[in-house]
């Protein structure tokens, strides 16, 4: 059915900013840049895009009687922050199954950032050793388990809100929004730059756009470091968001555009092009970048613009998909 017509919980302050980055545009010599904020979205605990997605995951969650959200991702996860902002302002409990991603050396990384604000915000936060993988976990079904036998009634919300029904729908909206506007602005962005991991972002905004007039390229700048698993999750959350909202056509390959090069060889860690951009755009423009993904994306864009494979006479739009709480756990990173 068509997109307007899926329940949504309003958890946004409404369309998201866009204004351009002209200090950035002028350094760069080359493509206009424009940012649209995801950062700044909402005024729930920093909100960011995952605060997007669970405006459909949500109404699911209360019409199934759900009274617990149960998710999973690293220490410093923004998306389980966001579940547990999204569990308190709809009256719901969180259990947060929060496994240790990322070999960080600064000591307080389980203690400042995204889990301190879980924790601020009453969820249930576990702590667990495991490795990086955005596929369903042992510990998360576990966790789902002990909710049922304490009696409560969980709803699953995998990493990143991405591998569900529901989770491309978020940013399919965006695509929507994106081109209103456009409309309000007098600008067309013939290129998006977004940092992809979980997936169902990019995979959002491929199903969208896909159902508009207008082609325009989607560049995901891969920040997993595991790029084939992520490549193949875009395409089939891409696919299947694109059918749930019937756009009247399938979603072709080259649509699916995920760059290597930006990411380092392990998620979670920034290499010298992460702090270089971070620190580009913070003197530049007073935006400021995470560490883990919107740097990544952000050094991307720079080579691109820099390399001319994006054209100088493009319009840009950079994703700017939140993640600035856990630079708190990240200052080993700017001495
Ligand atoms: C700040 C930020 N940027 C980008 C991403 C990547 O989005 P996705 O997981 O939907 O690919 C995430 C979450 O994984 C995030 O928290």
């Amino acid at each position: 059915m068509p997109l307007e017509d899926f329940d949504r919980y309003p958890l946004l302050f409404g369309p998201s900013p866009v204004h351009p980055l002209d200090r950035l545009t002028a350094h760069l010599g080359g493509a206009r840049i424009w940012a649209k904020r995801e950062d700044c979205n909402s005024g729930l605990a920093y909100g960011g895009n995952k605060t997007r997605k669970l405006e459909y995951l949500l109404p699911d969650a209360l019409a199934q009687g759900a009274d617990t959200l149960v998710s999973i991702g690293g220490v410093q996860s923004n998306h389980t922050r966001q579940v547990a902002a999204v569990a308190a302002r709809a009256g719901l409990k969180a259990v947060l199954v929060q496994e240790s991603w990322v070999d960080w050396p600064d000591a307080v990384n389980d203690k400042v950032g995204n889990i301190l604000l879980s924790r601020i915000m009453g969820a249930d936060v576990r702590l667990v050793r495991a490795g990086f993988d955005i596929g369903v976990k042992d510990s998360w079904q576990q966790a789902l388990d002990d909710v049922r036998a304490a009696g409560g009634t969980p709803y699953a919300i995998p990493a990143g809100a991405s591998d569900h029904p529901l989770g491309g729908l978020g940013f399919a909206h965006w695509a929507a929004e994106v081109e209103r506007q456009e409309a309000e602005l007098g600008v067309f962005f013939d290129t998006i730059v977004v940092c992809s991991v979980t997936g169902s972002t990019q995979a959002g905004m491929i199903a969208g756009f896909a159902g508009q007039d207008r082609p325009r390229r989607i560049l995901g700048i891969d920040a997993s470091a595991k790029p084939a698993q992520t490549r193949a999750q875009v395409a089939r959350i891409a696919r299947s968001t694109a059918e749930l909202i019937d756009i009247g056509r399938e979603v072709r390959d080259d649509e699916i555009v995920l760059l290597e090069g930006w990411a380092g060889d392990v998620y979670g860690i920034p290499v010298e092009s992460t702090v270089a951009a971070i620190e580009l755009v913070g003197r530049l423009e007073g935006v400021i970048l995470d560490p883990v993904y919107e740097g990544k994306s952000m050094a991307g864009l720079v080579d691109l613009v820099r390399s001319g494979d994006i054209p100088r006479e493009s319009n840009v739009l950079y994703a700017h998909l939140g993640g600035q709480p856990a630079l708190n756990a990240y200052s080993g990173a700017f001495r």
